[in-house]
């Protein structure tokens, strides 16, 4: 999730290609801030600029030191991938011969086995970037063919992963060539100039007129002309289009929300955080995870340290951790974790989850359990953030920036991360059979066009949500991995709609809380899959009937063809089959979407809403 722009203008356009270049930088910086960098086309070759931190450091380096007038230019905001978000790893990427700069967004899946290669060749790599691996390619590829947009193509057929490009020469001062695979660009049409960018935020200020480039194609921008091949050379037409968003919602996607932008990124979330997690045999190999094999073979108790939905996520990973690891996992609140004497030694493996990587009752928890000999791994959405830098090792969720303040895409990427962990140990324990590993792999990769069908398919959860902006309150019941996907519906209204709400595991409700229920209260129940075991599925149907005798209104999330459900149901929302442990990341979106949608009906700030804050960073 980075932010790209790319500039091409006249001669007469007085080079103002640093400052195009740079305003779309700024608007495109949601996606992305631990680096920023531009490099231009200027009469003496290329010139390039680039900062660690936020836009504004690279902004004052260039105000200390200029850069010429350019009239050809591309520049990137990054979110850290591969390597740490430094200057060194901060993109633009040079050529070895320093004539050809590049920038990108995405993961390229098979970059270390393309940095062997050319390593073995004699290249010196400079940063730790899969990018820098590309920049090396196009030199040699540009040396082969000779024009840019050619070597475009060649390196392009080589990448596996996510990709979008953009690449300058030295050579050319009115060219900039792209491409994209499975990551976003698209052009902007001006007079005289032209743009490229992740999302049309990037030129918004300068032009509506707009085209969409399609998967596996090359496009080449001048001042007057916009040229776009597909990867094998030929000719192709893309769709063009009006952009009828001001600038704040171009931000956004389009969407009216960060947080309703956030739901929809969610299959790329999943499948972001999915990439590059096995090498070529299929094995697993986790490479951030740099803890000692003989460590984590020894481990004898797995202890979750989480706040608020991060904790969610790790209640829903016990799950599947203890059923394919066999090891017992605790989920433990992090601001009650250390104040409870926890039995934590050098057998323990405490896992710290965390989009932001800052909260501070997760950091202080970190800082107990490491003083008690625990080995600690992080699951961070946020490179170089405090958290991870204190733990023995980290594993990376790829959820990208998440600007709303409730979480969503950063709650499905951290249960994703946790089912890697849990599959990486049963692999190095030898719980789970390699084919066993591989299935669930194959599960997990189909989620993402799952979650989008849902996504596609939540009309109906909306207009209830809208139907209800009167509640004053609303439960949540679920079972076994349903019960965290409930607290985590009952935190999502809580804390967007400042309604009551509370989730509670079913087979409770008969323990004291059924004394709520009363004519008209709205009760979510998630089901689990009738094909499930322990005949769970029986028994929730039954804690339906026990509410809705009582007068309760059913909202119930089931698996799609799942009739059993439809007696006792005010209200079904189906979602699609998918394998129990695996079901709270579709389970979760109507419940996300409904909060959404109801504190949206109430005129509430779903971004920013009271009191909160994205990152606790106070104890
Ligand atoms: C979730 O919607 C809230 N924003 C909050 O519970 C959050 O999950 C919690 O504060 C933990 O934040 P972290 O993941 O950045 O550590």
């Amino acid at each position: 999730m980075c932010g790209i722009v790319g500039y091409v203008g006249a001669q007469q356009a007085n080079g103002r290609a640093l400052d195009v270049v740079m305003g779309g930088l700024a608007r495109l910086e949601y996606r992305g801030y631990d680096s920023a960098g531009v490099a231009l086309v200027t009469d003496d070759g290329l010139a390039t600029a680039k900062k660690a931190g936020k836009l504004v450091n690279l902004t004052e380096q260039l105000e200390a030191h200029p850069m010429p007038p350019a009239t050809a230019g591309i520049g990137h905001t990054r979110w850290a991938t591969h390597g740490a978000p430094n200057d060194v790893n901060a993109h633009p990427h040079v050529s070895a011969d320093g004539r050809i700069a590049v920038i990108h967004n995405g993961i390229i899946e098979n970059f270390a086995t393309l940095r062997a290669e050319l390593e073995a060749a004699g290249t010196r790599m400079t940063s730790e970037t899969d990018t820098e691996v590309v920049a090396h390619l196009l030199g040699g590829a540009f040396e082969e063919v000779g024009d840019l947009t050619g070597a475009m193509r060649s390196v392009a057929k080589r990448l596996h992963g996510t990709f979008t490009l953009l690449a300058v020469h030295a050579d050319a001062p009115d060219v900039v060539v792209g491409t994209r695979h499975d990551s976003p660009l698209v052009v902007g049409l001006g007079e005289g100039e032209n743009f490229l960018g992740s999302d049309v935020a990037a030129f918004i200020a300068h032009t509506r007129e707009a085209m969409e480039l399609g998967q596996d194609q090359v496009v080449t921008i001048t001042p007057d002309d916009v040229s776009v091949v597909d990867f094998d050379g030929a000719h192709v037409e893309p769709r063009r289009f009006t952009v009828d968003w001001d600038a704040a919602a171009a931000e956004k996607g389009g969407f009216a929300s960060f947080m309703d932008k956030e739901i929809h990124d969610q299959p790329h979330a999943v499948a972001d955080t999915l990439l590059g997690r096995t090498d070529t045999s299929g094995r697993l190999v986790l490479d951030e995870v740099r803890v000692d094999e003989a460590v984590l073979r020894q481990i004898d108790k797995i202890i979750v340290i989480a706040c608020g939905t991060a904790a969610y996520a790790g209640q829903v990973a016990k799950y599947a951790i203890e059923h394919w690891c066999r090891i017992p996992v605790e989920v433990e609140l992090a601001h009650e974790f250390r104040y409870r004497d926890p039995v934590v030694n050098s057998k323990t493996l405490v896992v710290a989850v965390s989009q932001s990587g800052e909260t501070m009752d997760t950091l202080m928890a970190v800082r107990h359990a490491r003083e008690q000999g625990a080995t600690v791994l992080a699951i961070v959405n946020t490179h170089g953030s405090t958290i991870p830098r204190e733990s023995d090792a980290v594993l990376y969720t790829h959820a990208g920036p998440e600007v709303a303040v409730a979480s969503t895409k950063a709650f499905l990427a951290q249960i994703t991360a946790a089912y890697l962990l849990g599959l990486y140990l049963a692999q190095l324990r030898g719980t789970k059979f390699p084919d066993e590993i591989a299935q669930t792999l194959d599960e997990l990769r189909e989620l993402p066009e799952k979650i989008q069908a849902v996504i596609d398919g939540a009309g109906r959860v909306r207009e209830v949500a809208r139907s209800m902006a009167d509640a004053s309150s609303v439960l949540f019941l679920g079972r076994h991995v349903g019960y965290p996907v409930a607290m985590e519906g009952a935190l999502k209204l809580k804390e967007l709609a400042y309604i009551h709400a509370e989730g509670f595991a079913a087979g409770e409700l008969k323990h004291g809380p059924i004394a709520l229920i009363e004519e008209g209260q709205p009760v979510f129940i998630i089901v689990p899959s009738p094909r499930g075991r322990d005949s769970l599925h029986s028994k929730v149907i039954s804690n339906i009937q026990e509410i809705r005798a009582r007068g309760a209104r059913t909202l119930v999330i089931a698996e799609e063809g799942d009739t059993d459900v439809l007696p006792f149901a005010d209200e079904a929302f189906f979602v699609p089959r998918t394998p129990t442990l695996l079901a709270p990341l579709v389970a979760v979106v109507p419940l996300q979407i409904f909060a959404l949608e109801l504190a949206t009906a109430k005129g509430l700030d779903v971004d920013q809403p009271r009191n909160l804050a994205k990152s606790v960073t106070v104890e």
